[in-house]
Parts: structure tokens; sequence; C-alpha cells
């Protein structure tokens, strides 16, 4: 009896090492984590909701909801990023840059970038570019400096013809959840070498649920220089700046 107390006290304090040990850890996280989700918000005078709503860069955003494959639902990556490009305007300012968005899926980021003032192109697979469209004109009408432009871009495919390096300079590279969302990993890799210059900044906003993320980071992190700017454990999202190593990249 004695022995069967005895590992009921074992287990009590586990517990309760484990737990406190897990409030230490998450706490400034979880804040921020709550902070970047609470910019969501449904329509509430509405019975069936036809959208979504997020507050970024000072306004109101509506996505049209749709059920169809990829880029119908915002992933939280999209708005960590959002979050990160709102309140660090002055340590990477947007006004009068040039910007690409790849996979950008309901355009939210896209939008954002255009509400800060960047001159933004949003690309993804020629299926969901009328959608894409809709929505980031719907949301950037009177309210940018630059009009967005909506272009297709399907990773590793027609870069040069379609985005020629010597006519084409991107001061910034968004992408989110880029890796979960295709299994494209080494055409995503071409792609993003094909649109950095030697100044281009990558950020990168991307939920780890399985290996093969971790292992996308090992393979990328030969070619581009990875620094985390953001962890968000309680979300699993991960937000990284890069640029791209000062060699050859031969891929
Ligand atoms: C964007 O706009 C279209 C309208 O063309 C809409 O049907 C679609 O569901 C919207 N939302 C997303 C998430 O793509
Ligand atoms: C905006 O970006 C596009 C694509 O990079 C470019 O063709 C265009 O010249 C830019 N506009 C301005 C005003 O810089």
């Amino acid at each position: 009896r004695q022995e069967a107390l005895f590992y009921v006290l074992l287990v009590i304090f586990g517990f309760l090492f484990v737990s406190e040990n897990k409030d230490d850890y998450n706490d400034e996280d979880e804040e921020m984590a709550i902070e970047i989700m609470k910019r969501r918000f449904t329509p509430s005078v509405l019975k069936t909701v036809v959208w979504e709503g997020y507050y970024f860069a000072d306004c109101e955003i509506r996505i049209k909801e749709s059920t169809d494959c990829y880029g119908a639902v915002v992933w939280p990556s999209a708005m960590v990023l959002c979050h990160f490009l709102e309140t660090n305007q002055e340590k990477y300012t947007l006004t009068d840059r040039n910007v690409i968005e790849i996979g950008a899926g309901t355009g939210l980021v896209s939008i954002v970038c255009s509400i800060l003032g960047a001159n933004v192109t949003a690309t993804d697979l020629p299926d969901v570019l009328g959608n894409l469209q809709y929505n980031v004109s719907f949301n950037t009408k009177n309210r940018c400096k630059y009009f967005p432009n909506v272009k297709e871009l399907t990773w590793g495919k027609e870069l040069e013809k379609n985005f020629p390096r010597s006519s084409f300079h991107f001061d910034y590279i968004m992408a989110a959840d880029v890796v979960y969302s295709h299994p494209f990993l080494e055409e995503l890799l071409v792609t993003f070498n094909h649109l950095c210059h030697d100044d281009t900044i990558i950020f990168w906003a991307m939920r780890f649920r399985m290996e093969k993320e971790n292992k996308f980071v090992d393979r990328f992190q030969i070619f581009f220089d990875l620094e985390l700017l953001c962890d968000l454990p309680s979300l699993n999202i991960k937000l990284f700046k890069a640029v791209r190593k000062k060699q050859e990249i031969s891929l």
C-alpha cells in the first residue's frame, strides 16, 4: 500500500513540475498569440457568415469565404506575418518598396503590405487567381498608394519569362505557409533563388506540423542565411527572415 501511495505522490509532483515549467516557458508566447488571433473576427449580425474580418494596419479587411482547396482559409501564419509587418514598420519599412508574395492564397498578406504603402505583386497558381484578384481588389480600392498586381506564379516554371531578373527587383518576398500547402519544395527553393537579389529580404512564416517542414528548413539553410524573428509555440508557428548567401547557387 505504501508503494502505491508513493507512486501516486510521484505522479502528482511530476504533474505539478511539468505544468509549472510549461507556464514559464509559454507566458509571453501565449499573450502574443492571443493578441494576434484577436485580429480576426466574424460579423455578428449575419446568420450565415459570408466573410471573415481582420484588423491590420488600422484597417478592416474582409475576405469572402470559400470552401474550395488552397487559398480558402487564412492560415494563422499569414496573421503572424501581418502582425509582424504592422508592428515593425520602422525597422522594415514597406512604403514605396517592391514586394512579392508567393502562394498568396486569400491575399491577406498582400493586402496588408499594400495598405502599408508597398508596391505589391500577389502571386499564386492559376486556379486561385480569380478569387485572389477579387479579394485583393476589394480590400485595397482607394486605400493604397499602389494598386497591387495579381499574377500567376507556378513554382519553378517559366520564372525568367514571367519575372526576368534584369527587370524585376523585389525588396521583400513574403511567404506564409508555403511549405505546408505545396509538395514541390525543390521548385520553391528555385523560385526563392530566382526572385532574390543580394539585398532582397524574405519574410517567411511557417506552421510546423510535419517532419518535411524541418527537412525543408535544413535544405533552405544551405543557400540562405536564416534568422528566427518570432517563435510562437502555442500556434506552432515560426517567423523567419532570410537573405541569400553571397555565393553562386546551382540548384
Ligand atoms: C475571394 O473572392 C471570391 C470572389 O471571386 C470568393 O468567391 C472567394 O471565396 C473569396 N475568398 C477566398 C478565401 O478566396
Ligand atoms: C510596381 O511593381 C511592378 C512589379 O515589380 C513594377 O513593374 C512596377 O514598375 C512598379 N511600380 C512602380 C511605380 O514602381
